[in-house]
């Protein structure tokens, strides 16, 4: 009988997938962290739904003996020390596709949120502070016809370009890699997208977003010197992964730029630590991490999990993973 540990609760259809293919599936408490099990607790594990919080590095393989594979909850896997896992011959899954939709109408409407000042035009609803209608409050930026730079066109990446260029008319622009044309477009998107240098993508942009992964070449990407060849106007919007900014070289900037913007799903560290300079910048707007969180989405990459653990346990293989050579 194979073991299967679930890092926390996920939606109801990977256990009942697992549990009907004959695993025994055990999903870790509330409060309880995969990686501060200790090396009996984990023995007998052989297949493990890890979520993007859990670091799994060499000391936590070192305390699973029996490994075979890990899903990971998220299409993100920058969790995972994944030559480590290669050496140890650890299957790997992860659940792209399935969040693009979702994930891509959050950063809209992050977008907008930032932009239009939504959560304090809001609060102030709330806060009994709103005074009635008022020419000169909570103004902010159109979207239509703005130039969007994208960092980061992958699924994701490219789905927020299509529903911005298709619904707001925007210019969709991303980075060159020099490889997109090549006679025929190598890359197929069925809306204008236009191939910049980096100064000119960086220059031109009223909004950059990042959908990027965290990888070695992304880590720290919009840092000191890029940020100096943005509009003092820009949007920043980050719905990848905190560390796709160099923070602190962004809070001086957004402390410099009062009419610059910042709208991020994602953290250096998460939950963010309530004494966090950004919670007291009046130009920035914060989201929980909710990027994949529709009904569908989740309960789709639940099944993936599932699958990916069912199929490594039983064919040696998952159903969707990274490219590990
Ligand atoms: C991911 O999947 O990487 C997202 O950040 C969370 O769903």
């Amino acid at each position: 009988m194979h073991n299967v540990l679930i890092s926390k609760e996920i939606p109801a259809i990977a256990k009942e997938l697992l549990s009907s293919s004959g695993l025994k599936v055990k999903t870790l408490d509330s409060g309880v962290s995969l990686t501060s099990l200790k090396r009996e607790e984990l023995t007998d594990v052989h297949g493990i739904i890890s979520l993007l919080t859990d670091v799994i590095n060499e000391d936590f393989l070192n305390k699973c003996p029996n490994l075979k594979v890990i899903s990971n909850y998220a299409v993100g896997i920058n969790n995972l020390d994944l030559d480590e896992l290669k050496k140890r011959s650890i299957l790997v899954g992860n659940t792209p596709e399935v969040l693009t939709e979702a994930t891509a109408e959050l950063t809209v409407a992050l977008i907008l949120m930032t932009n239009r000042n939504l959560f304090s035009a809001s609060s102030s609803v709330y806060q009994g502070t709103w005074r009635g209608f008022s020419p000169l409050e909570f103004l902010g930026p159109n979207l239509f016809r703005k130039n969007v730079s994208i960092m980061g066109f992958g699924r994701i990446g490219k789905k927020v370009g299509e529903i911005l260029n298709r619904g707001f008319q925007c210019n969709i622009q991303t980075i060159s890699r020099g490889n997109e044309w090549d006679g025929k477009a190598k890359i197929s998107i069925d809306y204008p997208v236009q191939f910049l240098c980096e100064n000119d993508f960086l220059k031109t942009a009223d909004i950059i977003v990042l959908t990027a992964p965290l990888n070695h070449e992304t880590k720290f990407w919009l840092n000191e010197t890029r940020l100096k060849k943005l509009k003092d106007s820009v949007t920043i919007i980050n719905t990848g992964r905190g560390d796709l900014v160099e923070e602190a070289n962004l809070i001086d900037f957004l402390i410099n730029h009062q009419y610059a913007r910042f709208g991020t799903d994602v953290m250096s560290i998460e939950p963010l630590d309530m004494g966090h300079p950004f919670l007291s910048l009046k130009n920035a707007t914060l989201l929980p991490h909710i990027g994949s969180a529709t009904f569908e989405a989740r309960s789709q990459m639940a099944e993936i999990c599932a699958q990916n653990i069912i199929l490594g346990l039983t064919e040696n293989r998952v159903l969707k993973g990274p490219n590990l050579n």
